[in-house]
């Protein structure tokens, strides 16, 4: 398999071939989402679906993926062996415009939730947002934040904000909230807890998310919604700026 030279990402011509179990899980996951995400996904993400169009029964190739959102916003996506990636090597590519998608699916018995992102996280909840270049001005706000952040718990805030935004966000759109993170976006299990009244929401503000931690192993206890996408991106520079 052919590697560029960080050696964890897949060069997007020699893209992982996927098992027919694989595309099996791609295809239950899309299925069980795409309801619940028409009715309670924000705009923006309808308007990014719209765009690019992913096919419900297979696990789109890196190429197939680039094709629709770079001519749209400049960015890309690479495929990475990494389940994980640190934040150093995430935001290095996020500094150029490179999205991470993992090789890696959940298995069929965690299609309500998986604590680690896998790939049906990243394609069918990140994606379709690339294609709008509103939304991939916000995404270029986190890595220079990220790299003039001098020190760890400066760089730590400005993945919390991540997380707390642009994976667990919500909006406020036509009077009522809706989904605007893609971690519940992707998750039918905790989109539909938020939905039920059973996660507390806040308004937006930095000064409040500082003082909360990620749950990445369980639902999130807290999250946070904003008024719109410029609030967000005013929010977020606010502190940014300051680093
Ligand atoms: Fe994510």
């Amino acid at each position: 398999m052919a590697l560029q030279s960080d050696q964890t990402v897949l060069d997007p011509q020699a893209d992982v071939e996927f098992t027919n179990e694989q595309h099996r899980i791609w295809t239950a996951l899309f299925t069980r989402q795409q309801p619940q995400v028409q009715k309670f996904a924000c705009k923006e993400y309808l308007q990014g679906a719209a765009n690019l169009q992913l096919p419900p029964d297979r696990i789109p190739s890196v190429q197939w993926l680039n094709e629709r959102i770079t001519p749209r916003t400049g960015w890309r996506t690479l495929r990475t062996r990494v389940r994980y990636s640190d934040a150093v090597q995430w935001y290095k590519h996020f500094a150029r415009r490179e999205f991470l998608v993992t090789d890696y699916i959940r298995t069929g018995e965690e299609l309500d939730f998986t604590p680690e992102p896998d790939m049906f996280h990243d394609v069918y909840g990140h994606l379709p947002y690339f294609t709008l270049e509103s939304y991939a001005e916000l995404q270029d706000m986190f890595a220079p934040a990220f790299h003039r952040a001098a020190t760890d718990d400066q760089r730590e805030n400005v993945k919390r904000l991540a997380w707390f935004s642009t994976e667990f966000g919500l909006i406020r759109q036509d009077g009522e909230l809706k989904i605007f993170g893609t971690g519940l976006i992707s998750s039918k299990g905790e989109m539909e807890h938020v939905l039920a009244g059973k996660t507390p929401l806040l308004p937006f503000k930095v000064e409040t998310i500082l003082n909360f931690d990620k749950a990445i192993w369980s639902f999130n206890e807290q999250l946070f919604f904003f008024e719109s996408l410029e609030a967000l991106k005013r929010e977020l520079a606010g502190y940014f700026d300051s680093l």
